[in-house]
């Protein structure tokens, strides 16, 4: 395993950078020493073990990529993840919740059992085999207030989705974060309508969007939103 330089990201607990501005890559601590779930790469600093971070594999490391101004993530932060598959960026946030619950809802049989075996060391995931278009189906399995939603399911109702589950379990001034993909909601619009249309959604159901930050660069269609409960 390679050693390297690692220094704190200057605002994201528990994430960690190498490289200078412009090309920076992401790390965070390996929580289950030894082990990969994307084939990343891993890497030692101070006789500890860190996951590199790939944008290209992970939108949440995209969007950290392009200097979002709002904090969302903590050591002891209780998530619920809509569109777990198999753990990539699940893990990551289990590195830096290290004290928190990352409550991964998937509806696909195959990701499921992939993201099971993927984390079934990590003590603080717990997946939930379940649709997040009725979030009221998995209610039973969650026993913490959210104080962050992640959404990244291909689904052409993205923000209706995010709505109903902020409604339902999202707690005052908690966040969420929703990667929308154009072209899962319409194939033919121009992305920016799609993305303005999605926005006002939310907006209609009370929520303030705070940021829209384009990550084509690494996905593309792709934007993501950060976005308060008021
Ligand atoms: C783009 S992948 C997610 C990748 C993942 N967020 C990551 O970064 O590691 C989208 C996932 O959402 C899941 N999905 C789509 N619609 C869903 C729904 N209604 N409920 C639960 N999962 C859903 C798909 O099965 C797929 O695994």
């Amino acid at each position: 395993m390679s050693k390297i330089e690692l220094r704190n990201h200057p605002k994201f607990y528990n994430v960690f950078i190498s490289g200078p501005t412009g090309k920076m890559k992401l790390y965070t601590k390996n929580l289950d020493k030894g082990n990969r779930i994307y084939g990343e790469k891993l890497v030692s600093y101070k006789g500890k073990e860190y996951r590199e971070w790939d944008p290209y594999r992970s939108k949440l490391a995209a969007l950290l990529l392009e200097n979002p101004r709002s904090d969302f993530l903590s050591g002891d932060l209780n998530c619920l993840y809509l569109g777990a598959s198999s753990g990539t960026t699940v893990s990551h946030i289990s590195d830096i919740a290290e004290s928190g619950v990352i409550y991964s809802v998937e509806f696909a049989e195959r990701s499921i059992r992939q993201l099971i075996q993927n984390t079934t060391r990590r003590k603080n995931i717990i997946p939930i085999l379940d649709d997040a278009r009725y979030p009221q189906n998995y209610a039973k399995s969650i026993f913490s207030p959210i104080d962050l939603i992640y959404q990244d399911v291909s689904q052409p109702n993205q923000a209706e989705i995010a709505l109903n589950n902020c409604n339902f379990y999202l707690k005052k001034n908690g966040f969420l974060v929703l990667a929308i993909k154009s072209q899962s909601i319409d194939s033919i619009q121009k992305s920016e309508v799609v993305y303005a249309q999605e926005k006002k959604v939310l907006e209609k159901g009370g929520y303030s969007v705070l940021e829209s930050i384009n990550i084509h660069k690494y996905a593309a269609n792709h934007i993501i939103l950060i976005v308060k409960r008021n």
